[in-house]
């Protein structure tokens, strides 16, 4: 066990595949996995008052007021299992304003990722994706279809992931992408994001590994 556990930022344009190295990172590093889109989707789903306000603003591709998914995140990093296991936050922050509020709670990462894709791939992704709402899994009707008949049938289409609202999106993201990356220059790590699934996880897995073992390395010999 690790006293000091890995805390990572995973960032990028939409469906730059956040959470598919996520997914992967998980199973391989068992970091908690907090990912803020993921958490208002949740909210919509189950009707909550949270997730009442954020409806209109995540259907039109736009970003949900920073004081709601700042109080999210922070509730959830809080919680023990976090502090225990490292976090991989995960569509947070996305705004200046979301950045400094982490910094005021000094909660830094030790690695910022960020998955470099050019525009015309990611259209592409975002308009092809489906999800499993049973197991969450996140595929592709080309690049990753559904293993069985049963699992087709159930997957869904996110409401965001019309071309229109994905040009939306990728604008908005780029408006913001530069103040928030400053935050972290210190650790940023761009990956090219463009690559095969499999290629790209192999690049975040031998980073996060090197990271990993400096830790240790820094709390056997502090
Ligand atoms: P969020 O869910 O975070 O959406 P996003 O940032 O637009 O990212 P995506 O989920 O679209 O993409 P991804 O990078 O995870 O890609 P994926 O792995 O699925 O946020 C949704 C909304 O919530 C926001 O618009 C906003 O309204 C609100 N929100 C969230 N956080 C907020 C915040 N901090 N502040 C304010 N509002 C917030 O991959 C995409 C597709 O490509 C999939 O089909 C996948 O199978 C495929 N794919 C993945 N990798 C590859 C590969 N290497 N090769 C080929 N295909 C691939």
């Amino acid at each position: 066990s690790i006293s000091d556990p890995l805390k990572v930022m995973i960032s990028g344009a939409p469906a730059s595949g956040k959470g598919t190295q996520c997914e992967l990172i998980v199973q391989r590093f068992g970091l908690v996995h907090i990912s803020t889109g993921d958490l208002l989707r949740a909210e919509v789903a189950a009707g909550t008052e949270i997730g009442n306000k954020a409806k209109e603003f995540m259907n039109a591709g736009q970003l949900v007021p920073d004081e709601i998914v700042t109080a999210m995140v922070a509730a959830r990093l809080s919680l023990e299992d976090a502090k225990q296991k490292g976090w991989l936050l995960d569509g947070y922050p996305r705004s200046l304003g979301q950045a400094q509020s982490l910094e005021k709670m000094q909660i830094r990462p030790d690695v910022y990722i960020v998955l470099d894709v050019r525009d015309e791939i990611l259209i592409d992704r975002c308009v092809g994706r489906r999800l499993d709402p049973v197991t969450g899994k996140i595929y592709h009707l080309t690049f990753f279809p559904p293993e069985t008949e049963e699992i087709k049938a159930r997957l869904v289409t996110r409401p965001d992931d019309t071309e229109e609202k994905v040009k939306s999106r990728l604008n908005i993201y780029k408006q913001n992408a530069e103040a928030v990356s400053s935050s972290y220059s210190n650790t940023i790590h761009k990956i090219d994001g463009s690559n095969s699934k499999e290629a790209v996880f192999n690049e975040i897995e031998s980073l996060l590994s090197q990271l990993q073992h400096n830790k240790v390395k820094l709390v056997k010999s502090g």
